[in-house]
């Protein structure tokens, strides 16, 4: 929406939110309290904030004097009845559409931008539809649009300046126009993919599922690197040098994560259940499968390098967040290796250059491990590597953050005890590096451990 603001100043963008400490936070004057990081935010929000761009808790002012309306909310796996576990829930979707159908005024065009399961839009009608009858109707009618977003964390202002493609789904020409009008300031015609609105909501499950299906497929692949003797880079170039497959989402990692790639894939899962495709479901849970079976075999491997116990191990874990450039943990492969050395008996030193003690705090539900904090486990946040390191036992990597690359191995390992370990799992340190300084060290993808 930010971007939006940036190439439309005659149009006023307003996000509402019901959270008043999430619209405080977007509207401090220290740009760097705003509740997302994301290289190039800051500047885009310094540039139109309160002068086409605003944040606010009034939704009912917000709807009323809206023309075009996105529904960006949280769309999470259902926790508990039909479909729990795997479907989404669209409790959000709904409740923001009985607003949109209560106060807006005039014709509205509504967005679906939120990761929704096919047919949503079709819920978001309905509802339209329904509440009408009980309001004021003269004045209301509405067109529901599927647009769905595509910006990966990190690099989300670029992806949003430079999309691959945008996709909008509808029925009506004039509601997709005035959509289309509003993209074209600043992307080519020819990205604009217009569909029918079911296409275009299964397409976003689709790519995400194919994305992570890659993630899935290489991770599977340094397992068997590791005790093959083939070097995961090498296999990488060979293959992405392949036209046909391509150099992209080919880095090897301890598991995929984030708020998108587990959700959708479940939705997916779900879908093909609900439509009596099991062969198909079950083809698509693998890729779940791998990713958690990576992390586990990540977990595994550390715990047998100590013998099987990690009682009194001190390790630091260095990065916390999903990926790197972003300070979301959701579904971050460091919260289950952590929970289960942890489980283990270790202590466990977090470092992120981004990720807050309060964020890890609550993924990490430290309540429920307290009987493994009796049996030792415990875990503290240092922001400092080197204080962090002092008499640790081993070192776990697993965020590609660029200073994690130019750590000075020497100075922090002579800090460790013997054994030290270095485990590195998202090969990111030059191996030559590490191997003179006579420690043990591991690196996903490689027989050489
Ligand atoms: C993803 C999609 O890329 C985006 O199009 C969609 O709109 C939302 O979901 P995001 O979750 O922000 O974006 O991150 P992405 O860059 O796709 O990475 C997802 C996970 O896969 C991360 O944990 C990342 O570390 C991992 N990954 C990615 C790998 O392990 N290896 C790779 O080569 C690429």
């Amino acid at each position: 929406m930010a971007v939006i603001s940036d190439h439309w100043p005659d149009i006023d963008v307003t996000l509402v939110d019901i959270d008043k400490e999430k619209i405080d936070a977007w509207n401090d004057r220290n740009l760097s309290n705003l509740p997302i990081y994301e290289p190039g935010l800051q500047e885009v929000v310094a540039r139109n904030r309160d002068k086409n761009l605003f944040f606010s808790t009034n939704i009912k002012k917000g709807i009323k004097e809206a023309d075009m309306i996105f529904i960006s909310v949280n769309t999470p796996t259902k926790v508990s009845g039909l479909g729990a576990g795997y479907a989404s829930d669209l409790k959000w979707v709904e409740s923001s559409a009985r607003l949109v159908a209560k106060y807006s005024e005039g014709y509205t065009i509504i967005v679906e931008k939120s990761t929704v399961p096919v047919k949503t839009a079709e819920l978001i009608k309905e509802i339209l539809t329904e509440c009408q009858k009980d309001f004021d109707s003269i004045n209301k009618n509405f067109s529901v649009l599927s647009s769905p977003e595509f910006l990966a964390e990190g690099t989300a202002i670029k992806d949003l300046e430079n999309p691959d493609r945008v996709l909008i789904g509808g029925e009506d020409d004039k509601s997709i126009n005035e959509l289309k009008k509003i993209y074209k300031k600043w992307i080519p015609e020819e990205k604009i993919l217009l569909t029918n609105i079911w296409s275009s909501e299964l397409s976003k499950l689709i790519a995400n599922a194919f994305l992570a299906q890659r993630v899935s497929s290489i991770n599977s692949i340094t397992a068997l690197c590791e005790v093959t003797g083939a070097e995961i880079d090498e296999v990488v170039r060979s293959i992405g040098s392949d036209k046909r497959i391509g150099q992209k989402f080919l880095s090897p990692s301890p598991g995929f994560g984030g708020s998108c790639f587990k959700k959708d894939i479940l939705n997916l899962v779900y879908l093909c259940r609900f439509y009596g495709l099991d062969k198909v479901a079950d083809y698509w849970e693998q890729v779940m499968n791998i990713n958690n079976w990576q992390k586990d075999r990540i977990s595994t491997l550390i715990v047998h390098s100590f013998f099987g116990t990690l009682t009194n191990k001190k390790i630091v874990i260095l990065g916390f967040a999903f990926k790197s450039n972003t300070n979301d943990i959701r579904e971050s492969p460091a919260i289950t290796i952590a929970r289960n050395l942890i489980a283990n008996g270790a202590h466990i030193v977090v470092n992120d250059p981004k990720v807050s003690k309060k964020q890890i705090e609550k993924e990490l539900l430290l309540k429920e491990f307290e009987k493994d904090i009796i049996s030792g486990g415990k875990w503290n946040f240092e922001c400092d590597i080197f204080s962090g390191s002092k008499d640790a036992d081993a070192i776990l990597i697993i965020t590609e953050w660029e200073e994690y690359t130019k750590l000075n191995w020497q100075k922090i390992t002579k800090l460790m005890r013997k054994p030290t370990w270095i485990f590195d799992s998202r090969k990111i340190i030059p191996k030559e590096k590490l191997k003179k300084l006579n420690i043990n060290f591991w690196q996903i993808g490689t027989s050489e451990n």
